[in-house]
C-alpha cells in the first residue's frame, strides 16, 4: 500500500478533523500517501483533490466541521457515478479508500469496493450514533453535550414562566441523541422514532402530575418521531390544554457544528489511526468501531444493514426518572 484516498462524506459532524488528522499522521508514519478529495463523493466525481501531508493537518484537532468539506451526492448512488469514481480513483494510482461518514457514505463505499475491487474502509462519522457494532460515532458525544446546553438554557426560561416546551433535537431515524439528552437534562419526556409514540399517555401524564402542579416541562422529541416534528406534538398538545402556554425550539444544525469535546477527539483519533493500519493491513469493506472501549472491525455490511440498537435499560432508566 503506497496511496491512499481520503474522503469525509454526508453530514459532518465534530471530530471529523481529528479523524482525517489521524489517518494522515498515522499514514505519513507508515511512508503512504494519502490524497484527500474535497465534498465527499461530489469532489471525488470532479476529481477535486488535495495531496495531505502531516504539516497540512497541523490546528485542525479542535474544529468542528471537516476542512475536507462534504456533501451527499445523488451521482454516487448510481452504477455510472460509481464506475466514474472508480475510474479516478486507480487514475491517482490509489490503493485504498478510507470514507469517514453516516450509513449513507459508508453504503457508497461498500458498493464502490465491490463493484470496483476498490479496498475500503470506513470510519464512522455522524452525530446520530445510528451504525450497528459500534457504541459510539464520531461527533454524537459532542452533539448530544451542545443539545444539553441549549435544553439547560432552555429550562431556566420554561421555569421562569411556568411553559411547557417542546425542544426537537436531530435524528432523522435515530432517537438516540434524543434519549442521552433527556436523560441528562432531565426531560419530562423523549419521544423517539425506534419506541412507538403514544401521544394519549403524554396527555395524560400532563393532565395529571403536570396540570397538578401547575410547573415547568421540558419534551424532547426527535426529529423522525412517528408523530412528527416538535411542532406537530405540540399543536397537539396545545389543542388539549388551550390555557396552557406551549413553546417549541428546533435545536437544528446547532448541534452538528461547534468544536469536539475530549471523547470525540479521541475516539477519532483512534479510529482514524485503526482506519490506516487495517487498509495498510488488506482489510477490506469493514467498518472501525469501538466497544467496549476497545477497537472493533465490523463488517460494512453489518454497520450498514442493521439498526443501532437502542439499549432498554437507558429507556427504563429515562422512565423511571422523568
Ligand atoms: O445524519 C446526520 C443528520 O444531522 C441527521 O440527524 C439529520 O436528520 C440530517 O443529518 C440533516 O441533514 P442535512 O444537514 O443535509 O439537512
Amino acid at each position: 500500500m503506497k496511496k491512499i484516498g481520503l474522503i469525509t462524506s454526508g453530514g459532518d459532524a465534530p471530530g471529523m478533523n481529528a479523524c482525517i488528522r489521524a489517518v494522515v499522521r498515522t499514514a505519513s508514519f507508515h511512508d503512504i500517501e494519502v490524497t484527500g478529495f474535497y465534498r465527499g463523493y461530489e469532489g471525488l466525481l470532479e476529481n477535486d483533490s488535495i495531496s495531505l501531508t502531516r504539516y497540512d493537518v497541523r490546528n485542525i484537532i479542535h474544529r468542528g466541521g471537516t476542512f475536507l468539506k462534504t456533501a451527499r451526492s445523488s451521482e454516487f448512488r448510481t452504477e455510472e457515478g460509481r464506475s466514474k469514481a472508480s475510474s479516478i480513483i486507480k487514475s491517482h494510482g490509489i490503493q485504498g479508500l478510507i470514507v469517514i461518514g453516516g450509513d449513507g457514505s459508508l453504503m457508497g463505499a461498500n458498493l464502490i469496493s465491490m463493484e470496483h475491487e476498490i479496498p475500503v474502509i470506513g470510519c464512522p462519522g455522524t452525530i446520530d450514533n445510528d451504525l450497528f457494532g459500534t457504541d459510539y460515532t464520531i461527533g454524537y458525544q459532542t452533539a448530544v453535550d451542545t443539545a444539553i446546553d441549549a435544553v439547560d438554557n432552555i429550562r431556566d426560561t420554561a421555569a421562569s414562566h411556568n411553559r411547557l416546551f417542546f425542544v426537537e433535537v436531530m435524528g432523522r431515524d435515530a432517537g438516540l441523541i434524543a434519549l442521552r439528552t433527556g436523560i441528562a437534562a432531565g426531560a419530562e419526556g423523549v419521544l423517539i422514532p425506534e419506541t412507538p409514540t403514544d401521544l394519549n399517555r403524554l396527555v395524560n401524564y400532563l393532565k395529571t402530575d403536570f396540570k397538578k402542579k401547575r410547573r415547568s416541562g421540558i419534551i424532547i422529541v426527535a426529529e423522525g418521531d412517528s408523530e412528527g416534528g416538535a411542532y406537530e406534538v405540540a399543536k397537539i398538545v396545545q389543542n388539549e390544554f388551550p390555557n396552557w402556554e406551549t413553546k417549541v425550539t428546533v435545536l437544528g444544525h446547532i448541534q452538528r457544528g461547534g468544536k469536539p469535546n475530549g471523547f470525540d477527539r479521541i475516539l477519532a483519533s483512534r479510529i482514524g489511526h485503526g482506519a490506516l493500519l487495517a487498509i495498510k493491513e488488506g482489510r477490506n469493506r469493514e467498518m472501525i468501531g469501538i466497544s467496549g472501549g476497545e477497537l472493533v472491525h465490523v463488517p460494512l455490511d453489518n454497520a450498514i444493514k442493521h439498526n443501532a440498537i437502542i439499549s432498554p435499560y437507558l429507556l427504563e432508566l429515562l422512565q423511571a426518572l422523568s
